[in-house]
């Protein structure tokens, strides 16, 4: 019989000093973040970024994004009283839910902010921050969100017109009067925003909603033509290191949505800096996603918005946005890491805006930390009586609730810790894959370690994954030889990485605790049984500090 228990030997040859190796990360990180003063609290949130990792501050300090994204029609006072119960069901810190133009502006230059002013005083009561989605020029490629008065004026604010000469329900992004009036609303809700929300419970506002067009890779309208005709600007010609000329020359059979893009960015970007220039609250876009892997033809997927192929443009034309953030319907593990990969840039923080809320996505949660993602967002988990299968669930009962609940049950204590260790130190994470392989192995440096699905606990039976695959684990660099680690329905070994080849190794130490108020409280040290196998990590919250160490034989 195959006997493998998990404290076997092996060795090292470096030793940082640890106590050494803090003060520099103390010192590196007070030289990074804002001081924590009493100032800090009237600081509006914002994104900060280094070394390629980022970090959202609110009240000057980093904050994780443990959100949920209502149901579209959630935003109004009656429709609140079935979302708070839901918020609070599944642990989230950050609720996000639309401001339709429609409602604050029915009559051109008209405000009322009634529905807004309500949302943030019961958000304080329910001790939740807000991302206000602002659905107006487009809300998926249509105006549905836009009062009447915009809608229905196709010859005020024009829609798309395409190749054949048909009209689509997508408004053109070519029209001064369709983006002063959007920006006109957008300004005075920011204006609105500052005057009323001196705690910050707003923390950031989406600008539109999933942008793009359905049907048609570009506007092909007259006015739309002339301006495909003309040259590409110069700001985008030279950041891509192309040769100036018109929209094909430059682009080829990438014009038509190359074209869209830019327009549809630097729209968006006008609204963003018009707000920000009012009140500087971070501004995302989120986007509708095509396919990584068979992405087929712009039009089929929202031509304009910020895909896979057009982020490097978005970048360029919307200085102002601060991050794009996926909305991520494909169930399968191998899209699902590749949008990641795709999203998690050094200029671009990964922010998961909307995620399916059936079973499947939540154990990307994992992923998401895993590349110092600094939000998750399931959409639709609320008591408004809709469910949006086959993007999510079938039906929104207890038991849907339940596998993002646990997510966020197990990082809320510790959502703070956290952000700051993602954004400090390096940190991993994994989710269980689909299909037949159950094992994972980590490169944390010195060490490795190796993450199984599926297993009893004791002994050391195969992985079988679980059913339905469910796992997850994060792991934080601590020090060099110490990590922060927990997750759900696996087992994670350390071994010596091939640095530390030939020399004896062992656990020094594995800590059981939790954290409260960002301070570790010790619980008990894992050993024996708890130790000999690997760590099991079940369905059911445990804080691991693992120190690993070698030892001379001789
Ligand atoms: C993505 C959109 O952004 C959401 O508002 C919603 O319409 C979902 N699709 C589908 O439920």
């Amino acid at each position: 019989m195959r006997f493998k228990p998990f404290n076997k030997c092996c060795s090292i040859k470096i030793m940082i000093s640890k106590p050494l190796s803090g003060i520099i990360c103390a010192f590196l990180l007070t030289a990074i973040l804002p001081p924590c003063n009493a100032n800090a609290q009237s600081d509006p949130p914002k994104l900060i970024s280094n070394n390629g990792r980022h970090a959202f501050l609110v009240d000057g300090k980093p904050f994780l994004l443990l959100a949920t994204q209502a149901n579209n029609s959630t935003n109004y006072p009656a429709a609140l009283k079935n979302v708070w119960p839901a918020v609070e069901k599944i642990h989230a810190n950050t609720l996000q839910i639309p401001v339709a133009w429609q409602q604050i502006e029915p009559v051109e230059g008209q405000f009322d902010f009634s529905y807004v002013d309500l949302l943030i005083k019961e958000a304080r009561e329910h001790d939740v921050r807000l991302v206000l989605l602002w659905f107006a020029t487009w809300k998926n490629n249509g105006p549905g969100y836009s009062p009447a008065w915009v809608k229905l004026d196709n010859k005020r604010f024009p829609r798309v017109v395409k190749k054949d000469g048909d009209t689509l329900d997508s408004l053109s992004p070519h029209f001064r009067t369709t983006l002063e009036a959007d920006k006109k609303a957008f300004v005075a809700l920011i204006q609105h925003l500052k005057k009323v929300d001196k705690k910050h419970t707003v923390i950031m506002v989406q600008v539109e909603n999933e942008v793009g067009t359905y049907g048609s890779a570009r506007d092909f309208s007259r006015t739309a033509e002339e301006v495909f005709r003309s040259s590409v600007p110069e700001k985008l010609v030279k950041a891509l290191n192309k040769k100036p000329g018109n929209w094909r020359e430059v682009f080829g059979n990438d014009a038509d949505e190359f074209f869209h893009a830019w327009h549809i960015a630097v729209y968006c970007n006008e609204i963003a800096e018009a707000g920000k220039a009012v009140y500087p609250l971070p501004m995302n876009v989120n986007v509708a996603l095509r396919d990584p892997f068979d992405p087929s033809k712009p039009g089929a997927y929202a031509s304009g918005g910020p895909t896979d192929n057009v982020i490097d443009l978005w970048k360029i034309a919307a200085p102002s946005i601060v991050m794009i953030s996926p909305d991520l319907y494909m169930r399968e593990y191998d899209k699902a890491m590749k949008i990641f990969d795709y999203y998690s840039r050094p200029d671009n923080a990964l922010f998961v805006a909307e995620i399916g809320n059936d079973q499947p996505y939540a154990r990307y949660f994992f992923s998401v930390l895993g590349k110092h993602g600094i939000g998750f967002s399931p959409f639709g988990l609320d008591y408004s009586d809709y469910a949006n299968y086959p993007l999510g669930v079938k039906e929104i009962n207890e038991e849907a609730f339940q596998p993002f609940a646990e997510n966020y049950q197990l990082l809320r204590p510790m959502a703070d810790v956290w952000a700051k260790l993602s954004f400090e130190n390096k940190v991993w994470g994994v989710s269980e894959p689909d299909g037949d392989n159950h094992t994972q192995k980590l490169d944390l440096g010195l060490w490795d370690a190796t993450i199984t699905y599926g297993r009893p606990m004791f002994w050391i039976d195969p992985p079988a994954g679980n059913t339905p695959p469910s796992g997850g684990i994060i792991i934080a660099e601590l020090s060099p030889n110490e990590y922060l680690v927990t997750g759900y329905r696996a087992r994670v070994e350390f071994s010596a990485s091939t640095e530390l080849k030939n020399k004896k190794y062992m656990i020094e130490r594995v800590e059981e605790g939790h954290y409260e108020n960002g301070k570790w409280v010790f619980e008990r040290v894992w050993n024996g049984d708890q130790t000999d196998w690997g760590l099991n990590f079940t369905s059911r919250p445990h804080y691991l500090k693992v120190r690993m160490a070698t030892y001379k034989t001789n």
